[in-house]
């Protein structure tokens, strides 16, 4: 692996500053697209999973009339303009990933061929189970993290292809959505049920990734001598030695 992504370099995007005695140093990593894609992302999870855990596990009958009120029929609307946004925005963050700048790509490129990388991959492991002193500094995602993002990615691609074709079954087999998607289904031996539990075993996978993310965002930003959660909002990491 090159040491591109630890090294600085002073450029127009890194930034040299003293605060409270300390040299701080800041380096400008994740473009504006990006940081809107990912909490606009981050949104519609939580939106999807709710929605979702409701679709498959719906709410007790409400009294009186059925066509006084259409509580499921809302949580499936909300549900699918969630998805058309997240899915969207994934295509957009696939097509960034080749047009963007170099922290951009790394999530879809990841150099499982290269010995250092999987050295240094264990050496996060390492560090997040308290077993290492020191951290490393990136200024991109650490190799766990990488890691962890491109499995992201799979999940979510894999989700916005069995909810295609279950939105494709609903439509009925005339609809763009099943002729696009609906070989996801005879992926699924042609039982319809068991994309519904792989669909809703994603969700399952998706809340894992969501939990140790954010605890690991945290606990970086607190333990690692370098800014995350800011990064994420404005776009530079800052380096504090
Ligand atoms: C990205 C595009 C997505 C599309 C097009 C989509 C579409 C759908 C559709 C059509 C259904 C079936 C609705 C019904 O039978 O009434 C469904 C169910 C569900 N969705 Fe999604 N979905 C997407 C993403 C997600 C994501 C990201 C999550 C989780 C974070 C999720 C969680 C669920 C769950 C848990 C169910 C219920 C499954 C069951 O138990 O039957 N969906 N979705
Ligand atoms: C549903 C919730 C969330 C999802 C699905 C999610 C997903 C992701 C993904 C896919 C990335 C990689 C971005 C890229 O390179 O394209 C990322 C990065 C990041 N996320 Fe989240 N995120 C969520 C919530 C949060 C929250 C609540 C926080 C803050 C506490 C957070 C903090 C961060 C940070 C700091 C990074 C950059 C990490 C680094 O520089 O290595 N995320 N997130």
């Amino acid at each position: 692996m090159s040491n591109t992504r630890k090294t600085y370099s002073y450029d127009d995007t890194t930034r040299l500053r003293t605060q409270g005695g300390l040299r701080v140093m800041s380096v400008y990593v994740y473009e504006a697209f990006l940081r809107w894609w990912h909490w606009l992302s981050a949104l519609c999870i939580v939106v999807l999973g709710v929605t979702g855990y409701l679709i498959g596990k719906p709410l007790p009958t409400l009294s009186g009339e059925a066509s006084a009120h259409f509580l499921m029929g809302y949580i499936r609307f909300v549900h699918f303009s969630a998805a058309y946004v997240f899915a969207l925005g994934l295509l957009f963050r696939i097509y960034c990933a080749l047009v963007g700048n170099a922290y951009a790509r790394e999530i879809l490129i990841v150099p499982v061929w290269d010995s250092q990388w999987w050295r240094e991959f264990f050496f996060e492991v390492r560090w997040y189970l308290f077993l290492e002193r020191y951290p490393r500094k990136y200024i991109g995602h650490n190799p766990a993290g990488q890691l962890a993002m491109l499995g992201f990615f799979v999940v979510a691609i894999l989700m916005a292809l069995s909810g295609f074709a279950l939105y494709g079954e609903g439509l009925g087999h005339a609809s763009w959505a099943w002729h696009g998607f609906g070989w996801m289904v005879t992926l699924a031996g042609g039982n319809s049920l068991a994309l519904h539990s792989w669909h809703r075993l994603g969700m399952w996978a998706m809340a894992l990734f969501v939990m140790v993310h954010i605890y690991t965002a945290v606990r970086e930003d607190i333990m690692s001598r370098q800014s995350m959660i800011s990064t994420m909002v404005s776009g530079y990491r800052m380096f504090k030695n």
